[in-house]
């Protein structure tokens, strides 16, 4: 297979490699620079598990050759909580128990940062609309929905 030079910034870190011409980016980001917080699950686009933000938007990562994003700015969920300080999204889920077997979530929380840079106060609605992209097994919704509006509002 054909490789080429790519340079990345992911969560603030510049990284040159070689890359596959035909690499997804999450292949990239999982297997080449070690962030195992994108998941991979259906890697059809239908589950939402592998979103990041490509220059402050959500992308499925699953979905996006690495090629078509060089030299873009990459956030992964590796990238949010800054120490042992976690991004507001991050204490907001915990505080709601919005998480239970944590295999969307990484995906889920990228989706809602995107959906909150666009709208920050959106309506129950809005965030059921915004976060529709991303499947959950696990916890019904409606927790990850309360974590997002107590965002919305201010909450930590
Ligand atoms: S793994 Fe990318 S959408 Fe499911
Ligand atoms: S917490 Fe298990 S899939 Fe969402």
């Amino acid at each position: 297979m054909q490789k080429i030079p790519a340079t990345f910034f992911v969560n603030g870190d510049r990284y040159d490699l070689m890359i596959d011409t035909h690499a997804l980016l999450l292949e990239v980001l999982r297997d080449d620079l070690g962030f195992k917080g994108v998941h991979e699950s259906c890697g059809e686009g239908d589950c939402g598990a592998c979103t990041v933000l490509v220059d402050g938007v959500a992308v499925l990562s699953c979905l996006t050759l690495a090629a078509a994003v060089r030299g873009k700015e990459i956030v992964t969920i590796e990238g949010l909580a800054k120490g042992s300080d976690l991004d507001p999204i991050q204490n907001a889920f915990v505080k709601h128990g919005a998480i239970q077997c944590g295999y969307c979530t990484p995906g889920m929380v990228m989706a809602a940062k995107n959906l909150l840079n666009e709208n920050p106060h959106p309506s129950r609605e809005e965030i059921k609309k915004g976060l529709a992209g991303n499947l959950c097994r696990c916890t019904g919704y409606n927790k990850i929905i309360e974590a997002v509006s107590d965002v919305a509002k201010g909450g930590k």
